[in-house]
């Protein structure tokens, strides 16, 4: 099948293009380059022995969007393209409704005009708010602490209306935990502009000798070792969670709008992350006990279940092939 992937340039769409490609389908990738580079068509060509047709075009342009569809002979779309940074959601509020929310209208109304129904979309555990309980499953109550989470959850609830509203949708919410790691070619992976916001990119750099030492963001909380927990998840995992998806959109039970989480179900926290790497790297990673971070949750992780009956999927790779592929992609090919 002909699959559009919005975002297919950035970190998570470049791993899925790879499955998808592996699995049969030929990817189309739309990206407007604000968060990533044209460089990953040519490293994915390099991964795959094939050249995926690329758009550099804005989900914001409905009329862009429509040709795509139409002249790729597109079967689904899976819809990466967001802006992702909480803080500057906080401070540019605008800016995450208009590309994340309106970006999302744009593509539905261009893929409703088309008649394309089948919709993987990115989302995240975020939606789930402050945890209530643990492990979190898809039945846990919603809510937002930040713009970026309420547009995830405005999407979501958007797409559960439209779903409702006719039987062409076939809608997928993917909520994603915390996706780490890389391809094992080292060729793509995760290289954030600047100082990196999350946790795995910063190690990276400190144990690549590029920042001096990692700042653990409090070490209070009522957790093992007081430090943040997580549900980390090898980004090839989380990719082959999105062919699942669409197989299983494809099927008889399909129909209608779905949630999974995609996670592994085991916590990991900071200073774990930190043995972890200096282990799979044998660098040390120094580190200080800074303040908490405003809005961190003490603990987050998934209650897996559903996906693995449903999609007939799990999360296989483990913590140390999470840590040695974002060491091997830091060494090859992060800037
Ligand atoms: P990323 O920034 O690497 O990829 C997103 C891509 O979308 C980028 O290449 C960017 O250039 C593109 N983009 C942004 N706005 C666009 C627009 N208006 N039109 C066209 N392209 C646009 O981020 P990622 O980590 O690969 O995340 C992919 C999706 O998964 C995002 O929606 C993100 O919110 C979601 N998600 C990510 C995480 C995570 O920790 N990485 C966790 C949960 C959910
Ligand atoms: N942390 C540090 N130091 C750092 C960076 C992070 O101690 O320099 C800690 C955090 O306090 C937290 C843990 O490492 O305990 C993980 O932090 P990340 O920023 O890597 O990830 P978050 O869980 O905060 O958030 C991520 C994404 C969100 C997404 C969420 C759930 O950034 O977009 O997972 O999917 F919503």
């Amino acid at each position: 099948m002909n699959i559009l992937l919005t975002g297919g340039t950035g970190y998570i769409g470049s791993h899925t293009a790879v499955v998808l490609a592996e699995a049969g389908h030929r990817p189309v990738l739309l990206d407007n380059l604000s968060n990533s580079s044209a460089d990953v068509v040519d490293r994915l060509a390099q991964i795959t022995g094939t050249r995926f047709p690329f758009i550099e075009g804005d989900i914001r342009d409905t009329a862009l969007l429509r040709r795509v569809l139409a002249d790729e002979g597109i079967g689904a779309v899976v819809h990466f393209a967001g802006l992702k940074a909480v803080g500057e959601s906080v401070e540019q509020p605008l800016r995450y409704y208009d590309n994340n929310v309106g970006g999302t209208i744009s593509l539905l109304q261009a893929m409703d005009e088309t008649g394309v129904g089948t919709l993987v979309f990115s989302s995240s555990a975020t939606v789930y708010g402050q945890p209530a309980y643990l492990p979190l499953d898809e039945v846990h109550p919603t809510g937002a602490t930040n713009p970026y989470g309420r547009t995830k959850l405005h999407i979501e609830e958007m797409l559960a209306e439209l779903a409702a509203s006719g039987t062409n949708w076939r809608i997928a919410c993917l909520r994603y935990f915390n996706p780490v790691g890389a391809h094992a070619s080292g060729l793509i992976g995760e290289d954030p502009n600047g100082i990196p916001n999350n946790l795995m990119p910063y190690i990276a750099r400190v144990a690549g000798g590029r920042l001096p030492f990692l700042n653990v963001f409090g070490d209070d909380y009522p957790t093992p070792d007081g430090t943040g927990v997580r549900d980390y998840i090898h980004v090839m995992d989380l990719a082959e969670g999105h062919r699942a998806a669409l197989d299983f959109l494809a099927g008889s039970a399909g129909a209608g709008w779905h949630a999974f989480n995609l996670g592994t179900g085991c916590g990991y926290s900071v200073l774990d992350m930190v043995r972890a790497f200096e282990q799979a790297s044998g660098r040390p990673v120094p580190y200080r006990i800074a303040p908490r971070r405003p809005g961190d949750v003490a603990a987050c992780y998934a209650k897996a279940d559903k996906a693995a009956d449903q999609l007939a999927w799990r999360a296989l790779r483990s913590l140390d092939d999470m840590c040695a592929s974002t060491w091997h992609f830091q060494q090859r090919t992060a800037r």
